[in-house]
């Protein structure tokens, strides 16, 4: 089969790195890919975000099979447009991928069906949200409605920051009309937990859990990334806690989207938080997360296709999914001065040596040019390993990136420690 994956980034390097284990897959394309993926596939100069561009593509290429991965297409419709040139594709339609464009809805969607999350109310008038952050006190959850690069959630201590929060979303348009609306949520203390699961539109398979890491600097501190690293599976995420999560959030999550005429069909990111009364949802995600995607399908031994085409077809309740026994960990490395500023164009060495010791070095931010790899962007490379344990795993993700070099590198001591 023909298959195209649509991104650019670490999460697609790895997705791309499975497929090309899959005997059915004769051909693997990436567009746009990155300096990495074209180690595994075909890469097309072609924007993630470019539905029309995208379509007609895989349309002259006789493309047997797309994955869309990133939130933008799926939001702007991808998947139903190549369903309606014939192609068969992986990834919620936008009806379905607005779980995670707008927070309103995917709140609306809980409090309707009774999944536990946040208390919340939304607004669209300053006034009235500020009055109802006075009432509330601090501290208090301001987010963004819409797409806002990770970037739209301010957890704020005092009432006055809340209020600067929500001044600069909806009076400054500090991230354009996302902020028009925002959700005023309260604020929930507990361990977080990532859920990621595959789902056919009625059933739903979860994978391992995952914990990522947001902050930019060691101990939690310094701004939110991407993700500075992650691992699998999650020792906080007990067989009790999965029940719970399972009976209470997963299932009736699909059950909603199905009765509500927006079938989801793809992977629902579930991002939870271990409260003292029980799992809660923190956010809805509809897609594969970046970085937790790396030490996942480090982890997976069924061919990935097979449990994509299930998604597609319905029938993934008829699907045996695998997992290698152990942990994975997935260690970033980032340019300098990334999430706020950073230059690309750095020269990458040692890539080679790492691999020899044993990980798989997944490629975020890079380009391939004149037979050299150089840094395009903030993360930069996700170096992952797997081993019996998740001590000897975070270990081995380490010692793997030693070797690595390029200006001004950064990465986190503490992956998978705090
Ligand atoms: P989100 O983009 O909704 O995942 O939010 C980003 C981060 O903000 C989450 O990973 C949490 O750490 C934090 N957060 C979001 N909502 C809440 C909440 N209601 N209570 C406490 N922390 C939250
Ligand atoms: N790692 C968080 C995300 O993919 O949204």
């Amino acid at each position: 089969m023909k298959v195209l994956v649509v991104g650019g980034g670490g999460r697609e390097h790895a997705i791309c790195w499975k497929l090309a284990q899959s005997p059915k897959v004769t051909a693997l394309y990436c567009a746009p890919g990155n300096g990495g993926i074209a180690q595994v596939a075909t890469c097309v100069p072609i924007k993630a975000t470019d539905v029309d561009g995208m379509v007609k593509w895989a349309k002259e290429n006789a493309m047997d099979f797309v994955m869309v991965a990133p939130d933008d297409p799926l939001a702007l419709g991808m998947v139903d447009a190549l369903e309606k040139a014939g192609i068969p594709a992986f990834g919620p339609r936008a009806n379905a991928a607005i779980i995670e464009a707008s927070k309103a809805f995917s709140k609306e969607l809980m409090k309707q069906y009774h999944i536990p999350t946040a208390k919340y109310e939304t607004f669209t008038d300053l006034d009235k949200a500020l009055a109802y952050i006075r009432a509330q006190g601090a501290p208090i959850v301001v987010k963004a409605d819409g797409l806002a690069l990770g970037k739209g959630v301010v957890v704020a201590s005092t009432v006055e920051e809340t209020e600067t929060a929500v001044r600069e979303m909806m009076e400054d348009k500090k991230f354009g009309e996302s902020g028009s609306t925002v959700v005023i949520e309260e604020c929930m203390v507990g361990p977080e937990v990532t859920v990621l699961a595959f789902c056919d539109g009625e059933h739903l398979v979860p994978m391992l859990s995952s914990q990522d890491h947001k902050r930019a600097y060691d101990g939690n501190q310094g701004p939110n990334t991407g993700g500075m690293g992650a691992f699998c599976p999650s020792p906080k995420y007990t067989p009790e806690i999965a029940d719970r999560c399972m009976k209470e959030i997963f299932l009736p999550t699909v059950a909603a989207l199905k009765a509500e005429g927006r079938p989801f069909k793809g992977v629902i990111y579930f991002g939870l938080m271990l409260t003292k009364d029980g799992p809660k949802v923190v956010e809805y995600n509809a897609r594969f997360g970046d970085p937790e995607t790396q030490p996942i399908l480090s982890m997976l031994d069924t061919d990935l296709l097979d449990i994509f085409q299930a998604c597609v077809n319905g029938t993934l309740d008829k699907m045996d999914i695998r997992w290698k026994s152990g942990a994975a960990c997935c260690l970033v490395l980032a340019s300098g001065g990334y999430p706020v500023s950073y230059k690309s164009g750095y020269p990458i060495s040692g890539l080679e040596e790492a691999e020899k010791l044993g990980a798989t070095v997944f490629h975020a931010g890079t380009k391939a040019e004149d037979g050299e790899v150089l840094t395009a962007g903030g993360r930069v490379l996700g170096v992952t390993a797997t081993a019996f344990s998740l001590e000897e795993a975070i270990h081995k993700a380490y010692a793997a990136a030693q070797p690595i070099h390029f200006q001004d590198m950064h990465f986190r001591s503490d992956i998978g420690k705090v």
